[in-house]
């Protein structure tokens, strides 16, 4: 096995050659967010992403934020770590499935969350992430219906925040924050009594019913450095830690396991890792390829959801 250094050494060398950018989002490992151009949640990277003028983007997240990243920025190559990297939220909402909802109730605005596939994306009015969602909903004038899919505790907290009767929630979930249990930050809660809790919208609402602060990946790591506590409880994946230690290293951030893997660790985004990096840029593969039809098709929306401030 190669000593990380003279991989990390590697990278960069390749990166240079290949005129790439890494991105990385929060939920990478360590080693590959030091490594990374830019590290963010899924709106800054996309952000980023769009405005990059070289050659190749080496995405590290799941595959959803690379495609979102191609149909951006279509001239650039756009290689993945890990083909794999996928998302339960993507898995939980097929293309087939919308157009058969969009037959019956033509009349609905379809906003998506970004965590949706390229072909969803093609078929939707408006994106959003967890940073924009209730600002893109409160875009949508008040007498259109809405289908918002397809996470359900973001659906429902979104419709809590901007009283929005007529919003249908589709019923997928986040395999990690939606089996964080209530009872468990509540325990957590009792072993630390002066932490804040700050939590990610995906999470069941329970759990949100009992947080200080809900935002974004970055909302989150933004709001616990610049609190004035010492201590927080953090409802979403532990990836953040990074960011949060090197930004508050005098702070303490405790993390709560769900009841999926026992953990707080995303299987999809932990799929990546510094030998799949390498390989990616030297190869130029993976390669994330998307028909043009459906690539312009889903940038209607995403250029929709970027105009939303
Ligand atoms: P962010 O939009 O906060 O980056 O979240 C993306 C995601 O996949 C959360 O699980
Ligand atoms: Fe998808 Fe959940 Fe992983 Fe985010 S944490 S990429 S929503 S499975």
């Amino acid at each position: 096995m190669v000593a990380a250094a003279t991989l990390a050494e590697e990278i960069l060398d390749v990166k240079a050659r290949r005129r790439a950018i890494i991105l990385a989002h929060h939920y990478q490992e360590a080693e590959i967010q030091e490594l990374a151009d830019s590290v963010g949640d899924s709106l800054e990277l996309a952000r980023i992403a769009k405005k990059f003028d070289g050659e190749v983007i080496a995405f590290c997240g799941v595959r959803f934020m690379a495609e979102t990243a191609k149909v951006l920025n279509p001239e650039r190559i756009v290689v993945v770590p890990d083909i794999h990297a996928g998302c339960s939220l993507v898995e939980s909402c097929s293309a087939e499935s919308v157009r058969a909802f969009k037959r019956r109730n033509p009349d609905h605005v379809i906003v998506s969350y970004i965590n949706t596939s390229v072909e969803v994306k093609a078929e939707s009015d408006i994106l959003c992430t967890s940073r924009n969602a209730i600002a893109v909903v409160n875009s949508i004038p008040a007498d259109k219906p809405i289908l918002f899919l397809p996470d359900i505790n973001l659906g429902n907290y979104v419709q809590k925040q901007t009283g929005r009767k007529n919003m249908k929630i589709w019923q997928g979930a986040c395999i990690v924050h939606a089996t964080f249990p209530a009872r468990r930050l509540a325990a957590a809660r009792a072993e630390h009594p002066s932490a804040l809790v700050a939590a990610h919208p995906e999470c069941p609402r329970d759990v949100l019913r009992m947080a200080d602060f809900i935002g974004s990946t970055s909302a989150i790591i933004d709001w616990c450095t610049k609190q004035n506590a010492d201590e927080f409880i953090v409802m979403t994946e532990s990836g953040v830690r990074y960011s949060l230690e090197k930004l508050a290293p005098q702070k303490k951030f405790y993390f709560v396991a769900n009841e999926n893997c026992n953990c707080s660790e995303c299987p999809y985004m932990k799929l990546n890792s510094l030998e799949k990096l390498l390989a990616c840029l030297e190869n130029l593969e993976p390669r994330i390829e998307l028909p043009s039809a459906i690539m312009e098709r889903a940038l209607v929306p995403l250029e929709r959801m970027l105009a939303v401030r």
